[in-house]
């Protein structure tokens, strides 16, 4: 391979074989750089010794395919390149073949600036030819392996399930696929093996993981691609802590084979000490949490700043941000996105002249050393005409909720902007310095969908009640279009696993008895015929002895994407698509013939704008 050889190996013969990354056309003397996904090794071909060779080399461009054999040998002191690990030899050419030529690539696999992403994609193979995507191939396939074989040992088995399937609920649109034999009749690609891998424990598999593709059709960014691969699995009898200390143990795996150690086990905090704290259930554990500060204020204090007293006043701090400008100060506010209910207090400079008093108060509640940035944001005081707490989330009041919300967004966006100040989010190498997991547990059960004015399960349907919550499920379908309704205090045996602010996995403890998954399905506001035509099969399952199970799954390519130091998901996906869920190699999706469509019965009503 290219990127093997080492002055010791001087002397000996080898054959490379790889790219022309580079030609350099001395005279007598022409260098070739060959290059494979290990690296680069310098080839001499010189006129002297071998004007045949010479005169082929003098033919290579980029990109060609070539065969070198010569003899390794020790380069001079003064040609010496330190920045390659091949950079004490070269190779000295006996024989130069061209196993295959080239166009001029639209860009080089060696260029230090990066064409724009679209080009990338299109020649998505030129792409993955570079140095940084193999690396980030290699580590997949190394996260990969890790965490098979850490499953393995610990007594799962990898099972398959089927891609041509039906719906199951997470909350995406399913990907449709149409059946030939029955026309008008469709496959749906699953959002997730959820139902098999349950039914997997009815079938006494008793542990089971899948590294597996899910797809679901909805918005795309950053972090969401349209299929996107899971690490899958589940477990009979356990507690949720058994589940997570057999995630635990594969992501040490997993981030081992990275060079990185990793604490186990991850603190642990409840659904609503996140949104209090940190006004997020994926908190970025790097950052300080947040402050409710309403007691540094006084009743004229409130009305002096038209906030309101009964909701939270919550205190940001980013530490080390030292001194803003004016100018600085004012870009604070654009970042702000809270709506209504939330309204920004930014200028603590401002507050500190007004009422010092307070502003001390506020400073030493969050601990601010002199050079933390304070931000604060309180709940506008017009929504004391507005005092209905519609039940949306449990605990945490639906106003409350909205001002930690909108505080919990501003707060990494604050951090965000002044990274490079705070350091808290450098990087060494490839990924981040500082790994703060973090399991975030007892979820609302449902969530309510103000757009379909009913309740929606804010896991999956699946999810088991807290047993202490079960009696308000009775409510029946009444209560699942009551916004009032008892659903909104249910807690779920849900957890998430959070790393930096992102959600790497989200699982419970499972509904395992039939009663209780159609009250589940009454409460979502589905009749009895409608759980029965969608979830007949599994309502059917449940009655045949199904033991207490639990599982979970985490997002393979989102573990990767934080390992390789990556921005988007698409820089660990070797085929990825765009936001639009385009494949811009391949050009997918694209229109298909009239025939294909009568054979589905298909007929199109009308091309979408
Ligand atoms: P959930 O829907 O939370 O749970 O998905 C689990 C994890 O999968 C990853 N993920 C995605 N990654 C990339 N692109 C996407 N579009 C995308 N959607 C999800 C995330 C997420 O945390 N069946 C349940 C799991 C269970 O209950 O066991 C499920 O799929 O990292």
């Amino acid at each position: 391979m290219c990127g093997v050889l080492r002055s010791s190996d001087a002397g000996k013969k080898a054959v490379l074989m790889g790219w022309v990354n580079r030609r350099r056309d001395l005279g007598n003397l022409v260098f070739i750089d060959v290059r494979d996904r290990t690296g680069v090794t310098q080839v001499v071909c010189n006129k002297e010794l071998n004007p045949a060779i010479h005169e082929k080399a003098s033919r290579l461009r980029n990109e060609y395919v070539i065969a070198a054999i010569g003899t390794v040998k020790q380069r001079e002191p003064n040609t010496i390149n330190r920045n390659i690990p091949t950079g004490e030899i070269e190779l000295v050419a006996e024989e130069l073949r061209i196993l295959n030529e080239a166009k001029q690539p639209p860009f080089l696999p060696g260029d230090t600036v990066l064409p724009n992403e679209e080009l990338r994609l299109k020649y998505r193979y030129i792409d993955l030819r570079r140095d940084a995507m193999q690396f980030n191939l290699e580590l997949r396939h190394k996260v990969a392996i890790a965490i098979r074989s850490y499953l393995s040992s610990q007594g799962f088995f990898e099972i398959e399930t089927p891609f041509m399937t039906r719906s199951t609920p997470e909350g995406a649109r399913d990907y449709l696929v149409p059946s030939r034999v029955q026309p008008g009749s469709f496959y749906a690609l699953p959002q997730s093996p959820q139902l098999f891998k349950q039914i997997l424990m009815i079938s006494g598999c008793d542990k089971y993981f899948q590294i597996v593709r899910c797809f679901r059709d909805e918005d795309l960014r950053a972090d969401r691609q349209p299929e996107f691969t899971q690490i899958d699995l589940e477990m009979s009898y356990p507690q949720p802590e058994r589940v997570w200390e057999v995630v635990e143990g594969f992501l040490s795996a997993a981030f081992k084979t990275a060079g990185y150690e990793i604490k186990t086990p991850f603190p642990r905090m409840s659904y609503d000490e996140a949104i209090r704290l940190y006004g997020s259930d994926k908190p970025d554990m790097r950052l300080p949490a947040m402050n409710d500060v309403r007691e540094a204020f006084t009743a004229e204090n409130f009305q002096a700043l038209a906030v309101n007293p009964n909701l939270p006043v919550m205190a940001i701090r980013i530490p080390k941000v030292g001194e803003l400008s004016r100018k600085e100060r004012d870009e604070i506010k654009p970042l702000f996105t809270g709506k209504g209910n939330a309204k920004l207090f930014e200028d603590f400079k401002r507050l500190e002249k007004s009422f010092p008093d307070s502003a001390a108060k506020i400073r030493a509640k969050s601990s601010a050393e002199t050079d933390d940035l304070i931000v604060i944001v309180a709940g506008d005081d017009k929504l004391a005409e507005h005092p209905s707490e519609g039940g949306v989330k449990p605990e945490v009041k639906q106003h409350d909720h909205a001002v930690y919300t909108a505080a919990g967004l501003l707060r990494v966006a604050l951090a965000q902007k002044y990274a490079s100040r705070h350091r808290l989010f450098e990087k060494t190498g490839n990924a981040s310095v500082d790994f703060r997991f973090l399991w975030v547990t007892d979820f609302p059960m449902f969530e309510w969908d103000e757009e379909g004015k009913r309740w929606a399960a804010a896991h999956h349907p699946f999810t088991s009640p807290h047993e202490r919550d079960m009696e308000k499920l009775s409510g029946g379908l009444d209560a699942a279009e009551d916004p009032n309704s008892p659903l909104a205090a249910v807690r779920a045996l849900a957890y998430d696993v959070v790393l930096n602010g992102t959600e790497l996995g989200s699982g419970s403890i499972r509904i395992h008895r039939q009663d209780i998954q159609r009250k589940i399905f009454h409460a979502l506001g589905m009749t009895e015929d409608e759980a029965r035509a969608r979830f007949g099969f599994f309502l059917e399952a449940l009655e045949y002895g199904t033991p207490p199970h639990g599982g979970i799954a985490l997002g393979l390519d989102r573990i990767v994407m934080i390992l390789a130091g990556a921005e988007s998901l698409r820089e660990v996906i070797p085929f990825p698509k765009t936001a639009r869920a385009v494949d811009l190699m391949v050009d997918a999706p694209t229109p298909v013939s009239e025939a294909q469509l009568k054979e589905l019965g298909i007929q199109i009503r009308k091309a979408r704008e």
